[in-house]
């Protein structure tokens, strides 16, 4: 795909007294990018992280989950995502995520969960550009940090109002946009449509971020060239692999493709990340919130040796799953390192190139 785009490189973008050579960034994902995913994202060198999305109404009313969500130590720029269908609970919201030590404020006008958009939030604004301008008042009005805005192309492909969206969310002072190529009514079907975001570049003057199926540095070449967006934003494809937006950024820079820590660098990451998550909601909790992350780990390890994961496949697939089923931290870390060998030795053994190495165009692998 990227044969047929012109290539363009990530722009400099600044948000207050934040700037971002190559704004390569991690996209907000309830029930993902939490506290130590974050952290994790961002001491790799993602540009920017975003919290999950912070409901404003029950974060105000003391909903222990939503002020979990807006933490945000040890990170910089802190950006706390807002929904809500209230310009004042939206007001009152920002105010109290910077007084609490938001750098940034993003919008979120995306979501398209049917509990979110029925309460008319989330991606439910883009069916009416007057009241959504109403929070994007409030919003800027509250706060003295800048405010993002996070949209999709419209409602469904009848009312594709983005580029409207974005030239008035700008002239309200929105500080930067990002567009994820898909219309509410496709959630997540289909291939996002970064030829669409172009024509939300046409309209603003403000920094436009590019989202929607970036899984590799091809995609991000393409994205950015059909979009013409200054820089990206990483959702799905950093599941396992919370390197990416910053591999993403230093193979712009470089040229380089780095895929990733492996061998015990790998495990110490996994062991790592998987004691952040359990410390962060509790022994309980966080291990059933580690799963997911486990699993992604495991999964990505096994797409980077392809075809060779299959001589063990089912030693692989059993430890997999007493590792998915366990409940005892040190025996998940000691299983998981034992797993993620045990796929490497395969790869080894049949030396093959990784699927990551499959999809960069050729001549363009370091
Ligand atoms: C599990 C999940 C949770 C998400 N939660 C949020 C959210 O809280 N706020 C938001 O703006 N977008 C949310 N999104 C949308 C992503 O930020 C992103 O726009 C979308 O996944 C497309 O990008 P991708 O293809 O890189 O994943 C979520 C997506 C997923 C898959």
């Amino acid at each position: 795909m990227s044969s047929a785009t012109s290539l363009r490189f990530p722009q400099p973008v600044r948000l207050g007294r934040f700037g971002f050579d190559r704004p390569v960034m991690l996209a907000p994902m309830s029930g993902i990018t939490d506290l130590p995913f974050r952290r994790l994202a961002a001491s790799f060198g993602a540009d920017m992280v975003v919290t999950e999305m912070v409901a404003s109404e029950s974060w105000l009313d003391g909903d222990a989950d939503m002020a979990l969500r807006s933490a945000g130590e040890g990170i910089s720029p802190h950006v706390v995502q807002l929904a809500g269908r209230e310009a004042r609970w939206m007001g009152e919201a920002a105010r109290a995520a910077e007084a609490n030590g938001a750098d940034i404020i993003d919008i979120n006008m995306g979501c398209p969960a049917k509990r979110v958009t029925t309460g008319w939030s989330g991606a439910a604004l883009m069916r009416d550009l007057d009241h959504a301008l109403g929070l994007i008042e409030a919003v800027v009005g509250a706060v003295s940090v800048p405010v993002t805005l996070k949209m999709r192309l419209g409602w469904d492909r009848a009312s594709v109002n983005a580029p409207e969206l974005a030239r008035r969310a700008e002239a309200a002072g929105v500080a930067m946009v990002t567009v994820h190529g898909r219309t509410r009514d496709e959630f997540y079907e289909g291939r996002a449509d970064w030829e669409a975001i172009a024509r939300v570049r046409d309209r603003i003057s403000i920094p436009l971020i590019a989202n929607g199926d970036v899984a590799d540095f091809a995609d991000a070449e393409a994205i950015l060239g059909l979009s013409g967006a200054d820089g990206l934003m990483i959702g799905r494809g950093a599941c396992g692999r919370p390197w990416l937006p910053a591999a993403i950024a230093r193979y712009f820079r470089d040229r380089e493709c780095w895929f990733g820590p492996t061998g015990d660098e790998l495990a110490d990451v996994v062991v790592a990340h998987h004691r952040a998550v359990v410390d962060h909601y509790g022994p309980f909790k966080g291990v059933l919130a580690a799963r997911k992350h486990l699993g992604w780990y495991v999964d990505a390890a096994i797409a980077r040796v392809g075809g060779a994961a299959r001589t063990d496949a089912a030693a692989i697939a059993e430890l997999r799953s007493q590792i998915l089923r366990a409940t005892e931290a040190h025996w998940i870390e000691s299983g998981v390192r034992a797993l993620l060998s045990l796929i490497e030795r395969a790869g080894d053994d049949a030396a093959p190139r990784s699927a990551a190495d499959r999809s960069i165009p050729a001549g363009r692998a370091a």
